[in-house]
């Protein structure tokens, strides 16, 4: 069964999923992170999503489909699956919608945060190029500077957090993504969490809400 994690960039989304499936053992897909090692590894999907990522808007629905089919293969039907960053737009979630019964969304989460406060994030917001570990600079940063805590890696400013790409890709969200949270809510699927706070608050609240489905 899939649940969708949703909100808007920089909503925490990447952070909780992280948290969800290392304590609770559920199954994180991303298709921000998959297309990020797509573009790491040079591949025809990575070469094409490159600098369409970088501007802050959204990659083509064709090129997603085979990156969702890719990350779901090995996903067994008991799995739970946090769907982070997908469906981003109506025609993903009809998508998303045609996969059958293994592939069910259960619930649709929507992390809630205020847009200056993702701006505050998201300029701030460090990640890890090595295991993607995700830091903010002044909020959680890495025990030694631009050093991740976890692997060593270095630890860098994604490129689409600069400000040009952080104002299209909350364009691009409010635009295009949250008519998809009006599409499961008329299905009656969505749960709303809000977003702002400690960590481990949150957590604590998105783990009860998919805990009880
Ligand atoms: P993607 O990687 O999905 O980026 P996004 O949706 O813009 O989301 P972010 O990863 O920026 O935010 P987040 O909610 O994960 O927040 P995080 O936990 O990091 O997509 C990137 C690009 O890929 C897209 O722009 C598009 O080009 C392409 N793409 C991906 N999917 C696609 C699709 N389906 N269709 C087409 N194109 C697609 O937290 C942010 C910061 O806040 C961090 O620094 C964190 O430490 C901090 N933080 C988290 N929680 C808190 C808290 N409670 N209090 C204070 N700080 C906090
Ligand atoms: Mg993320």
């Amino acid at each position: 069964m899939i649940i969708v994690l949703t909100g808007a960039p920089g909503a925490g989304k990447g952070t909780q999923a992280e948290l969800l499936a290392k304590r609770e053992g559920y199954r994180k897909v991303s298709t921000g992170d998959a297309l990020r090692k797509h573009v790491k590894l040079g591949t025809q999907i990575g070469k094409v999503a490159h600098s369409i990522m970088e501007r802050g808007e959204l990659v083509s629905d064709e090129i997603l489909f085979k990156v969702l089919k890719e990350e779901l293969l090995t996903s067994a039907p008991e799995d739970v699956v946090l769907l982070d960053g997908y469906p981003r737009n109506i025609d993903q979630a009809r998508t998303l919608d045609s996969l059958g019964d293994a592939q069910r969304v259960k619930a649709v989460v929507q992390l809630e945060v205020p847009r200056a406060e993702l701006i505050a994030r998201l300029s701030g917001r460090r990640v890890c190029g090595g295991c993607g570990a995700t830091y903010h600079q002044t909020e959680n940063p890495p025990t030694r500077a631009g050093i991740c805590d976890k692997c060593g890696g270095t630890v860098a400013q994604r490129v689409d957090d600069r400000p040009e790409a952080v104002a299209v890709r909350l364009d691009v969200y409010v635009r295009s993504t949250a008519p998809v949270v009006q599409y499961y809510r008329e299905k009656g699927l969505v749960k709303q969490v809000s977003g702002v706070g400690e960590l481990e608050s949150i957590y604590k609240d998105l783990r009860g809400v998919i805990g009880a489905l």
